[in-house]
């Protein structure tokens, strides 16, 4: 029954995702459990250790506790099963989406991997900051709103015009009107508009330093290594080396120099781990 306890208490500690309960808080029947749970166990521990203990009081009380904390850990187990089936429906609606564009196929999986690998290497004093569930979906839907801009505007061989690049600007925009009907995301809508931004205050909304939220730093770095180590229509792509060059040399103007220079201690192996397997990208 520890085990279970403790399993139940990780499950409280960890609920705070998309998943669960967006802007809603921690769910309610979470705090329900664990208060019966404790109900259960002080009562049971209080009839044991009394003068005149009550075994038929204690009984019941003892298991009612290994009851609620079964049922606790059987929930867990089945959000948990429910994270990971959503995660990966909204993985293959992503691909569907990208397959019709040859500059992003695979580039949100990609994002979606390196973010949660640079997540991995933050200090503790970060990590705390981010729930790692919401993060996820946020990495892997920062584009969604690509959805939203023409094919011609994506697939265009050359470099876009200014009215194109106004148009193509729009896509986080996009993205938290199409999000906005799912009470779910409230918490990563802005995670994803401002994935564009830089430290510098020069991104799409002019959004300065760590106004911007440390999430959508992250993914902006994600995003940067992703994007030069990918080929696309309009360039080439350049290899692991080049791209640590460019990202050092925009760290502190476009990307957190903090976070760039975690982001730089991650072995390439470990970099080049996140490239989906069909997709062409540099070594
Ligand atoms: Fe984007």
């Amino acid at each position: 029954m520890i085990g279970n306890i403790i399993a139940y208490i990780r499950f409280i500690h960890t609920s705070t995702d998309v998943m669960l309960s967006g802007k809603h808080g921690e769910p309610l029947w979470a705090k329900i459990g664990l208060v019966l749970l404790v109900f259960f166990l002080v009562g049971y521990l209080g009839v044991a250790i009394a003068g005149k203990p009550d075994y038929l009081m204690a009984g019941i009380l003892f298991f009612g506790a290994v009851f609620v904390s079964l049922a606790l850990v059987l929930m867990y187990y089945l959000v948990d099963s429910l994270k990971d089936r959503s995660m990966e429906i909204t993985e293959t609606l992503i691909g569907v989406i990208e397959a019709r564009d040859s500059n992003l196929n695979g580039h949100s999986r990609n994002v979606q991997e390196l973010s949660m690998c640079l997540y991995r290497h933050l200090p503790a004093s970060l990590k705390d900051k981010i729930s790692p569930v919401s993060f996820e979906y946020a990495a892997l839907l920062h584009d969604v709103g690509k959805l939203g801009v023409p094919e011609s505007i994506l697939n265009k061989p050359g470099k876009l015009n200014p009215e194109e690049w106004n148009v193509m600007k729009q896509h986080p925009k996009i993205a938290m009107d199409l999000l906005k009907s799912l009470p779910l995301f409230d918490e990563i809508r802005d995670w994803i508009l401002y994935h564009h931004e830089r430290i510098d205050g020069k991104g799409y909304y002019g959004l300065p330093g760590k106004d911007i939220p440390i999430q959508a730093r992250i993914i902006a770095i994600c995003d940067t290594y992703s994007a030069i180590t990918m080929r696309r229509s309009y360039k080439d792509m350049k290899t692991h080396e080049e791209a640590k060059n460019i990202i050092k040399e925009i760290a502190g103007s476009q990307l957190d120099a903090d976070l760039v220079a975690i982001f730089l201690t991650i072995p390439k192996e470990e970099l080049q781990a996140c490239k989906p397997q069909t997709i062409d990208f540099a070594n």
